[in-house]
């Protein structure tokens, strides 16, 4: 078996419950923890929150609460909506738990000791919302914006410690050629490479005039950048620094799934500390899209931000799972509306699988007393349902490993469109008709066993769903564990599964 699969999201700020940007990251980091499950592999998925800096001190304070009090309100709020969504992250971190304070001290320490930290001043911009330092060019392009819509901007003159990005240049130049695929996608790695061309200067890592954050043990007046502390989550998670087995076992990340607007940080930063402290790159950022909403960018002010809770809640937590992957391919951005939604649940899911499953289970029931009938007699149309099954599981692989999401569904929905055309052109029904048991037994048991292949494949995205087809099915092992190699063979289900068609698996808008 080949190594361990490590698939991180980013860490969300607590300063505001989750909208429908974090559900869509965590939702697509567990579709890929749950495929990599499927293929056999060893994973570990990890999510969490961010907890320090100033924005959070902030928020808390203009609240009358003491910043962690914020922090441990919000973060019930993210883990309980990722039980809701049904995410299977093995493990949840919070900065501001102690094994994260000694990582960070310690890739601190290690990086200092190698020379690369400096004590210094800062005198410049800082954008508290996104904590982040910037440039006086980006704070001109800033002032230019309506007022309603700048960012908080403020003028920042303090003692810091100073990390020499400026001397890592070259060698993230080198590594984005010599591993095209450390950044993807493509479009991203090009403004990344012409960011890191334009030069870099070195950057503040530590901050004097708040204290919300992780102090610097050798000099306790400083607290940790944000950025840095949080960051450095992705390798507490998995033992850094004390366990080293875990450490051996999981890193370098697989991949690191974020918003396109904190790539920089992800690509830029992220790999020069890491080099500086000796420690390997992950392997891929993959930067997703943005949604707007209804063709506007999703916003407090404008009051038309998504809450995940009330769409799952409204819809079904597979609908919406299934939305946010099939409307857009991961990586560009998308809109959100609810008619959007509806068109997919009336089209794909109700009319397409829910209708395939209903009828062809609803037949097997009527005609065979709901036990799945042997496959008697062939016909050169059912061959041609089994290679469309699996020439749909090639598509499938190859889409995936290439976190081609939407095309992954795409090429499923394209087999249950072919198997509902298959049993539209061999009319069951008029076979029942005239007697010709046999051959409505082979056709029947291919639709079962298109629906046994179809379930498997869909199991990352809607694993509530597949697991319900495969109980309607009559059978009683876990999908996972028969993993995507059993969607590769055709025939295995028995033929003497007893199914029950139930209840639709999807209602209609
Ligand atoms: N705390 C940092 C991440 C640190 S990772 C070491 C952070 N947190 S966040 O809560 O502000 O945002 C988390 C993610 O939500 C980002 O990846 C961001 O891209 C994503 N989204 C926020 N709004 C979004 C949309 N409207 N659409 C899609 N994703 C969006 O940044």
């Amino acid at each position: 078996m080949s190594k361990s699969f490590y698939i991180t999201t980013p860490i969300y700020y607590v300063n505001d419950v989750p909208h429908i940007g974090h559900a869509y990251t965590t939702i697509a980091a567990d579709v890929m923890a749950r495929y990599k499950k499927l293929c056999g592999q060893k994973v570990f998925f990890l999510t969490g929150t961010d907890e320090h800096g100033q924005k959070i001190e902030r928020t808390a304070r203009e609240a009358g609460k003491e910043p962690i009090e914020l922090a441990d309100e919000v973060v019930v709020r993210f883990a309980d909506l990722w039980k809701v969504l049904n995410i299977s992250n093995d493990d949840f971190i919070r900065t501001t738990e102690q094994r994260h304070k000694v990582s960070v001290n310690k890739i601190f320490k290690t990086i200092q000791d190698k020379g690369d930290i400096y004590l210094g001043e800062y005198e410049g911009w800082y954008d508290v919302r996104d904590e982040a330092y910037i440039t006086d060019t980006q704070y001109e392009e800033f002032m230019e914006m309506p007022e309603a819509k700048r960012p908080i901007i403020e003028r920042v003159k303090e003692k810091s410690y100073f990390f020499k990005l400026s001397e890592y240049q070259d060698r993230l130049l080198e590594h984005y050629r010599n591993h095209p695929e450390f950044i993807r996608p493509d479009n991203r790695r090009n403004e990344v490479i012409s960011f890191v061309e334009g030069g870099l200067r070195d950057l503040s890592i530590s901050r004097t005039t708040f204290s919300w954050g992780i102090p610097i043990e050798s000099d306790t007046e400083h607290v940790i950048y944000v950025w840095f502390d949080a960051l450095t989550n992705y390798i507490t998670a998995v033992g850094y620094p004390n366990d080293k087995e875990m450490m051996n076992e999981y890193w370098p990340a697989d991949f690191h799934f974020v918003g396109k607007d904190i790539l920089r940080f992800h690509t830029v930063y992220w790999p020069a500390f890491l080099m500086s402290a000796g420690l390997e790159l992950p392997k891929t950022v993959f930067a997703h899209g943005w949604w707007t909403i209804e063709g506007e960018k999703m916003s407090k002010s404008l009051g038309n931000v998504i809450d995940p809770y009330r769409i799952a809640d409204e819809f079904g937590v597979d609908v919406f799972r299934y939305f946010l992957l099939r409307e857009i391919p991961f990586g560009q951005d998308g809109d959100f509306s609810k008619d959007s939604v509806i068109g997919r649940i009336n089209g794909d899911l109700a009319n397409g699988l829910g209708n395939l499953v209903s009828r062809s289970l609803g037949m097997v029931e009527k005609y065979f007393d709901g036990q799945v009938p042997e496959a008697l007699q062939a016909a050169s149309i059912d061959e041609k349902v089994i290679n469309k099954s699996s020439e749909t599981l090639n598509q499938y692989v190859g889409f995936m490993d290439e976190v081609a999401f939407s095309k992954a569904l795409f090429s499923i929905w394209e087999f249950i469109t072919y198997v509902n055309k298959y049993i539209d052109d061999t009319a069951p029904w008029s076979l029942a008709k005239k007697g010709q048991t046999d051959r409505l037994a082979a056709i029947l048991y291919n639709c079962c066993e298109s629906i046994r292949i179809i379930s498997i494949l869909i199991s990352p995205f809607m694993p509530q769903t597949a697991a319900d087809i495969w109980a309607k099915l009559g059978l009683d092992t876990d999908i996972v564990s028969n993993g995507v190699e059993s969607a590769k063979e055709w025939g295995l289900l028995n033929s003497k599964s007893k199914v029950a068609k139930g209840s639709n698996l999807f209602s209609r808008y």
